[in-house]
């Protein structure tokens, strides 16, 4: 296959943990003949200094004309310690959410045997737990009608029909690609957006015979997901019940720097760490390219190359084996290795096959 990447690298570590993205990407492709050639646009902190704008037009264009989005980070404390600030990065990643159309994020919640100590959670809960969580990610309170004065304020969980259907969908056909096991979250005790989320499901569930569907609240979910994470295989929710839902997933495995997202919808998928800039470790070489790197491996099983995939998931497997791993998760005592040299390492090993 021939790719074209379009290399959003960002902010903070961004730009550490990107290199070592390509790095990889082009190991595998040498390796399995795919061609690829990157096309590297601004975003972020970075673009607004360089242009004014936290996701440029020109930006648009390149991951528009691109097969997908290889992402990094974007965010810098210069912003969020100005409450007079007018553009923030995070603006650009909403733009960007938007204008590619991305309404699906699939953030899998995967642990590491060898990382479960890391977990705050006690060993035998998290082991092996395995899921994914399916988030709406252009609709809801992020995107509805907004309204702020010195008195009120409000924003509004607008959803319609076709934007609730269309993620489900993605969320009974991910359930039946695993382990046929999907649960709807909302608060449709409370919520009106959330009963059409409900009544929508219910009526989608007689063409997925196959997939056993349950509805949890919100409140309760996050909840049963610290008490019991094997309970669960596929998540569908809006917008923000995913947001705080994958924080909560993401930090239950050990270490949120393994953990890849993809952004799929209308345009150019968008491959993208579910960790932030860590703008205070920017320039160090201490930062783990593991999710960045894993990343690359959602990337080529979205173009259906499950093969290309594995190899990349096989050698990020085979760098912790070897206690190749930055200072975060190395053990006690093991060497120290920084985010160039585990990204070097894991290219090498595809090399070699
Ligand atoms: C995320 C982030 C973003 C969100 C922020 C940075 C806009 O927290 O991707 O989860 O809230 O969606
Ligand atoms: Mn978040």
């Amino acid at each position: 296959m021939k790719f074209k990447i379009a290399v959003l690298p960002g902010d903070g570590i961004g730009p550490e943990i990107s290199e070592q993205g390509v790095a990889v990407m082009n190991a595998v492709c040498a390796r399995y003949g795919h061609q690829v050639s990157y096309e590297y646009a601004l975003c972020g902190a970075d673009a607004i200094e360089k242009v004014g704008d936290p996701f440029p037009e020109a930006t648009f264009q390149t991951c528009m004309q691109a097969d997908a989005v290889l992402f990094s980070a974007v965010g810098d404390p210069k912003f969020d310690n100005d409450p007079t600030a007018k553009v923030r990065p995070e603006q650009g990643l909403l733009a960007m959410r938007q204008r590619l159309g991305l309404f699906a994020n699939i953030r899998p919640i995967e642990t590491f045997d060898c990382l479960v100590h890391k977990s705050p959670l006690k060993d035998e809960l998290v082991r092996g737990a395995d899921f994914v969580c399916i988030r709406e990610l252009t609709g809801g309170m992020y995107f509805g009608e907004k309204y702020q004065d010195n008195e009120k304020a409000y924003d509004t969980n607008y959803y319609s029909r076709p934007e609730i259907e269309r993620i489900l969908r993605v969320g009974f056909e991910y359930a039946r690609r695993r382990h046929h096991h999907l649960t709807v979250v909302d608060k449709a005790n409370i919520l009106a957006s959330s009963r059409l989320w409900r009544q929508i499901a219910n009526e989608m569930e007689p063409q997925y015979p196959d997939v056993t569907t349950d509805y949890m609240y919100v409140d309760n979910a996050s909840m049963r997901m610290i008490q019991e994470p094997k309970f669960f295989d596929v998540i569908v929710t809006e917008n923000t019940f995913g947001d705080i839902l994958t924080d909560e997933g993401s930090c239950i495995t050990g270490s949120m720097g393994l953990l890849p997202s993809a952004s799929t919808g209308e345009h150019t998928p968008v491959f993208e760490p579910v960790h932030g800039s860590w703008p205070q470790a920017k320039g160090l070489n201490i930062a783990n390219p593991l999710a960045q790197i894993l990343c690359v491996a959602m990337l080529f099983e979205y173009f259906n190359l499950p093969e290309e995939g594995r190899c990349v998931r096989e050698a990020v497997r085979a760098s912790l084996d070897a206690n190749v791993r930055t200072p975060e998760i190395q053990v006690a005592g093991g060497a120290q290795y920084g985010t160039r040299e585990v990204g070097v390492w894991i290219a090498d090993y595809i090399a070699k096959g």
